[in-house]
């Protein structure tokens, strides 16, 4: 049984969690891929479901794992240990600890782009998609800021709680909004864009249809960073007088609102551009590559944009190597230290085949003789396949299984207790019972559908 070390560090305050937290829910998810499916999706409408599927289900479930952490003041598998003692459950947690590392191992590589380009002058002669396939399939480049990038991440880690992530999200977020302004004021500005305004804010509700429900609900979920254990993990630092609900909430209303202003600096400068809006993460360092490439001041807002593009990134790879670095602090004796830098490790060692799948090692780069070309599209490569298995299946499994590990093992009761605003104080009439209804009943059930219907589509 696990019972929670005297020495166990905690957020220093409200802000400090939230800024964290809201760290790890804004990252490459809110500012390429949300005002992407927005614009694929019929924009205006899209953004109504997301904020439906966010508000119904995903941020009733961003209580549920937060709660969960902080009753067991551990890491995903000792919080469900503390519950349960020892049982099959925990490899639920385990199935977390994992998905948080796997996911980091590709993210960092990504990530590690965007450090390159801030570095890069956008206004070459040559193709920006010419230029990105070849410096993402240059191993002297990509491995370098991928490591680099991963060194960085566990020097913040090894620091500890307060001293490591919370020192750093008070710096950072507040250098990622500013940046957002700055890039949005100049994109909004451009001549012309007027036509990506209209196109993003415009409802067509013509475009509805129930791919889009799952789309929106799929987006809403990654970018809460749900179904990884960073949200337990995060929670388990909560101290016990904190309101869950107000807590929690700011970090919903953050994430929103910073995916909602992607969006606003995004379509107006393609549009402007006459550009199209294209699909998935490599096409943020080619389209907009153009656009920078093409506007006034592009040099200058391209590094903008790429350096915001990197510290979003940045504050959502601190809690995915957190995740697994609280596990080995909790049920090891390894220092934080020891622990950041073997998981860091890990973390290279599994990413190495992500980085060098791009273009240098062809038989990393076409895995379509595995996989074909259905589910994850022409040519699909190791990192296409680690991020569907990991990025889009294995956390969202793990987020229904922890859902319905809160609503019924743990019992939605108990959990609820942990939930209310003030510990035991009446959160209102209707609020509970709505809770226990989502976390019991519309979550797994909703998320099950989205996942069969996603992969029945992929396959069909
Ligand atoms: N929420 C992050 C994003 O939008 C991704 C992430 C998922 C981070 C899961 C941590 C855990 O990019």
């Amino acid at each position: 049984m696990a019972f929670p070390s005297p020495e166990r560090e905690q957020w220093s305050s409200r802000l400090g969690f939230v800024l964290a937290a809201a760290g790890s829910a804004v990252g490459l998810g809110n500012i390429w891929r949300f005002p992407f499916k927005a614009g694929d999706n019929g924009g205006g409408a899209f953004v109504l479901i997301y904020l439906a599927c966010l508000l119904l289900l995903c941020v009733p479930y961003l209580f549920a794992e937060l709660a969960l952490g902080r009753n067991g003041k551990r890491n995903p598998v000792g919080a469900i240990r503390a519950v349960r003692g020892r049982s099959p459950w925990s490899l639920v947690g385990g199935l977390c600890v994992a998905t948080g590392l796997a996911i980091l191992s590709y993210y960092a590589v990504v990530a590690g782009w965007a450090v390159g380009y801030v570095f890069r002058d956008l206004a070459t002669a040559e193709a920006s998609d010419v230029a990105f396939a070849r410096f993402t399939a240059d191993p002297l480049w990509v491995v370098p800021l991928f490591g680099g990038f991963l060194f960085a991440t566990v020097g913040v880690v090894a620091r500890g709680v307060r001293q490591g992530i919370e020192r750093w999200a008070k710096i950072l977020m507040p250098m990622l909004f500013v940046l957002l302004c700055l890039v949005t004021f100049r994109a909004v500005t451009l001549p012309g864009a007027g036509a990506g305004l209209a196109f993003y804010l415009t409802p067509d509700f013509s475009e509805v249809s129930g791919l889009m429900v799952v789309e929106a609900l799929g987006q809403a979920f990654f970018s809460l960073s749900l179904g990884v254990g960073t949200m337990v993990t995060y929670g388990s630092y909560l101290p016990d007088d904190e309101n869950l609900v107000v807590a929690g909430g700011y970090v919903a209303v953050f994430d929103t609102l910073i995916a909602l202003m992607a969006g606003l600096m995004i379509f107006p400068a393609v549009f402007a551009m006459g550009q199209d809006p294209a699909e998935g993460p490599s096409l943020v360092f080619v389209v907009l590559a153009d656009v920078f490439g093409a506007m006034p001041l592009g040099s200058f807002v391209g590094t903008l944009f790429f350096l915001l593009l990197a510290i979003a990134a940045f504050t959502s790879s601190i809690p995915l190597l957190e995740v697994f670095v609280s596990y080995l602090v909790d049920e090891t004796t390894w220092s934080r230290r020891t622990a950041a830098l073997s998981a860091g490790g890990v973390a290279f060692v599994l990413g190495l085949p992500s980085a060098l799948s791009q273009g240098a090692v062809p038989a990393l780069s076409d895995l379509s003789w595995l996989v074909g070309n259905q589910i994850l599209g022409p040519s699909p490569g190791v990192l296409d396949l680690v991020d569907f298995l990991w990025g889009s299946v294995a956390l969202v499994l793990g987020a229904v299984l922890l859902s319905v590990f809160v609503g019924w093992v743990w019992g939605a009761d108990e959990a609820l207790e942990e939930v209310r605003p003030g510990n035991g104080h009446a959160m209102g009439r209707w609020a509970g019972p709505l809770w226990r209804a989502a976390i019991r009943y519309a979550f797994p059930v909703t998320i099950l559908a989205v996942l069969v219907v996603d992969l029945l589509y992929d396959v069909l």
